[in-house]
Formats: structure tokens, sequence, C-alpha cells
């Protein structure tokens, strides 16, 4: 195995783990004898999940026109997957993306996961994606890898950038070379050491290259498209922006074809139109982050990752 992989497997060995309430809900959530008072009751346990859970439930990303009171009332509505994968997707990105602490230039990568969380959430919508909830967790993590990269292996970064700089590579092109694996790539890892559901796994691994997704390839395209979206909004995460980020792969077309048989690229400008302003609903119920690390929109200042 190539040392650089080695060592960055060896420090994914040594992130943060969910907290043991989230574990006990992915577990329950395989457990096909689980049932919805039972995931109720392990929520109810935790104060700071309940309100989560509440609050997701009554947010833009689902748009009931009625107040959502308890946990058992979402489970219901929602599902307990659904619900389950919402926390646990959005406890994970917690992890990196939304620490209070996270450096301040990352507040544009940050902006860019929640602009294709969101495009990810409003293009499932227009297709009839079911599990939306968890493509919006893949949107919102697919490039938490980038985070990761950045937080937990700082001298990682710069090889990346005089890797890319040398060759005149890609930055994906030069993680590959640098790390042995790119970011879309070990999120997935790190997805799948947090026992995140195969949907979430393969929006992240596979949102560069969605026709390579074996198992859950609409939630790839999805994941890919709603990039691309949110790039050509203005949203854009690239030290060096190339043609690739706003260019959509014809995979994922196809892939979503097989969901609603008209789906074109007139699907992705409709997202485009609103995106700006959904942006903010959604900043708004996942709130983890202050408000005021205000995106520094593409081409107006630091720009970091895909
Ligand atoms: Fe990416
Ligand atoms: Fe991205």
């Amino acid at each position: 195995m190539n040392s650089a992989l080695e060592l960055v497997l060896d420090r994914l060995e040594n992130l943060p783990t969910l907290p043991a309430v989230v574990v006990e809900l992915l577990e329950r959530m395989k457990a096909e004898n689980s049932s919805a008072a039972e995931i109720a009751r392990i929520i109810a346990l935790d104060q700071a999940l309940t309100a989560r859970v509440l609050r997701v439930a009554n947010s833009a990303l689902y748009g009931f026109p009625r107040k959502i009171a308890t946990v058992k009332h979402a489970i219901v509505i929602l599902g307990f997957q659904e619900v389950i994968a919402l926390v646990a997707g959005m406890t994970a990105f917690e992890q990196f993306g939304g620490r209070q602490d996270a450096r301040p230039g990352l507040a544009t990568l940050w902006h860019h996961s929640v602009a294709c969380a969101t495009a990810t959430r409003l293009l499932a919508g227009l297709v009839g994606y079911e599990l939306s909830g968890q493509a919006f967790v893949a949107g919102l993590m697919h490039d938490v890898a980038k985070i990761v990269i950045s937080q937990a292996m700082p001298e990682m970064v710069r090889a990346i950038r005089e890797e890319g700089a040398r060759g005149d590579l890609p930055r994906r092109a030069a993680e590959a070379m640098v790390l042995g694996l790119d970011h879309a790539c070990l999120g997935a890892l790190m997805a799948e050491r947090w026992n995140l559901p195969i949907a979430i796994v393969e929006g992240i691994g596979y949102h560069h290259n969605p026709g390579a997704a074996q198992q859950c390839p609409e939630a790839a395209a999805l994941v890919h498209l709603a990039d691309v979206v949110a790039h050509r909004c203005g949203f854009g995460d690239e030290e060096v922006e190339d043609e690739t980020a706003v260019s959509p792969q014809p995979e994922a077309f196809a892939q979503l074809r097989r969901l609603k048989v008209d789906f074109n690229e007139s699907y992705l400008d409709r997202v485009a139109a609103g995106l700006e302003d959904e942006v903010e609903r959604s900043v708004g119920f996942l709130n983890l982050r202050p408000r005021e690390a205000a995106p520094a929109r593409a081409g107006q200042g630091v720009a970091h990752g895909s």
C-alpha cells in the first residue's frame, strides 16, 4: 500500500466517532425488528437530538404545513430510517464542518456544502426521489473529506497544492497522487466508518463520477448535479475553478431519467433560480455554525477545495 495512504487510513482511525446514542440508532436502523416507538424512546433520552429532530422535521426540508411537536410524530410522518439517517449525517458533518472552531477559511467550503445539500434536496423533490433526507445529507457531506484533510492532515494540503501546481493537475488528481485516493473516496470511507446508510456513502463517494455508483446511482447523480448547480450559482469552492465543476456528466441525467422520464438541463435551471433563497432557509435550520460566517463567494475571496 502507498505509504501516504497508510498514513491517511491511520489518521482516519483516530477521527472522532459518533456519539453513542447515534451509533445505537444506526444499529437499530439495520435491525429488522426495531419499532418507531423504540426509536422515539432512544432519541427522547437525548435533549439535543430531540431538538434537532424537531427542528429538521419542521424545517423547509420537508415543508409540512402543520407543526410536528413530538419525535414520535416526526418518525411516523418521515419514517424512522429517514429520521436516523438525517440526525446521524448531520451529527457526522458537525464533527467537522459545523465545528465552531473551524478555521475561518473553511467558511467557503461550508457554504458550498450547504448550497449543494439544498440543491440536492430540491432536485430530489423534482424527480420524486424517496430518500430525499439521505440525499440532503450526502450533499451536505460530499466534500467533508476536504475539511478533514485540512484539519487533521494540514501538511497534506500543502503537498496537494504543490503537486497540482507541479503537474498542472486538477485538485482531485493531485489528491490521488499525494494521498492515494481523492476526497470523494476518502469521504465515502469516513461515512462507511460512521456506519451511515449506503445512499449517503455512495452519494459522497461517486459525486464526481456518478456513472460508477453501484447500489444508489440516483443518490450519486443527485449530488453530482447539485454540486454543478452550486458552482454555477457562485457557491463554488475550488481554489482554481475549472470547467468540470460546472459541466454535468451525461450519466447523471440518464440515472435520473429512470425516476423522471423528461429529466434534462431545464431542471438544473429551476433549482438554480431559487437556490440562493433556499440556502438561507437551510442555513437557518442547520444551525451548525454562527450565521456571521458569511460566504466568500467565488471570485471574491479565499476558495478552498471542490
Ligand atoms: Fe468534490
Ligand atoms: Fe463540491
